[in-house]
């Protein structure tokens, strides 16, 4: 009888954020229980994991672990994407594409390290505002037709091992911030440059519904966009697997 609930195709999350991060890394961990070594992503890969057997998917309910159908619901992917600047288009074209469909949230890994330093906070942020900005714009077009649903982000805060590491709240505060400074940089590049000048009476583009004060996450829940910061470090001591607990959490509620 439950059978015929099984899914074809598994949730999906994509994971997105800066070069060096730790997207890929995380992805050899949710699908094989141990951090590996990695290269630089050249271009997007999906990878099938499962739930471990810790950690409880909502879908599952009360169930054994040994019913056929609880296997098949805690199978999910995730699309490990390239970081670097050049190569995100792919990273967005996930988001675009009919693998979309089973995108169940994204998953945008953050290095807590390196945002410390200016030029390492502000490449981050960007990122991020170009993608709640997309996403945002999507969930417009969407209201009128019948498109895409909204997704929810988890901001992995990742390295927190490293002492140089920022912590969660403050790595949200650094994000939030650095935001609002990026919405004032494009918003005032898109007057000098002329564009969207003659499109009167058509909406500007601006991030959030918090107006123009500073940037808070909390704005996006307007568009129906659910935003997480949680802290983790995917390689623990002598390269073993860290902390991610918390991250297992949230993609088991997501699934
Ligand atoms: P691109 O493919 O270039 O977009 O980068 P990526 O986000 O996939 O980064 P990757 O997973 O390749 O990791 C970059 C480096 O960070 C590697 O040397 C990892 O071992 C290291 N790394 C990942 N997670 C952690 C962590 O939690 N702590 C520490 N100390 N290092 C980590
Ligand atoms: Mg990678």
């Amino acid at each position: 009888l439950y059978r015929s609930r099984a899914r074809s195709s598994a949730s999906t999350f994509l994971l997105l954020g800066s070069s060096g991060a730790g997207k890929t890394t995380l992805a050899t961990l949710l699908q094989g229980g141990q951090p590996s070594k990695t290269h630089t992503s050249q271009e997007p890969q999906t990878i099938e994991c499962y739930l471990p057997g810790t950690i409880e998917a909502l879908s599952q309910g009360y169930r054994s672990q040994n019913d056929p159908t609880v296997k098949a619901e805690r199978k999910f992917a995730v699309i490990d994407t390239p970081g670097h600047g050049k190569l995100r288009h792919h990273a967005i074209a996930s988001l675009e594409g009919p693998e979309s469909k089973e995108l169940r949230g994204i998953i945008f890994v953050v290095d807590s390290a390196a945002i410390s330093s200016p030029t390492g906070l502000t490449e981050t942020a960007t990122y991020l505002h170009d993608l709640l900005l997309l996403l945002q714009k999507r969930r417009a077009d969407a209201k009128s037709s019948k498109g895409p649903v909204s997704l929810p982000i988890l901001i992995a805060a990742n390295k927190l091992d490293l002492f140089t590491a920022l912590p969660a709240q403050l790595v949200r505060k650094y994000l939030e911030d650095e935001i609002t400074n990026v919405r004032t940089t494009r918003a005032k590049g898109l007057l000098d440059s002329g564009v969207g000048m003659d499109d009167q009476g058509e909406e500007r583009e601006w991030l959030g519904e918090g107006g123009d004060g500073p940037f808070k996450f909390g704005h996006m829940a307007e568009s129906d966009i659910d935003i997480n910061v949680v802290g983790g470090n995917v390689v623990g001591e002598k390269g073993q697997a860290g902390e991610v607990n918390e991250w297992w959490a949230w993609i088991a509620d997501n699934m």
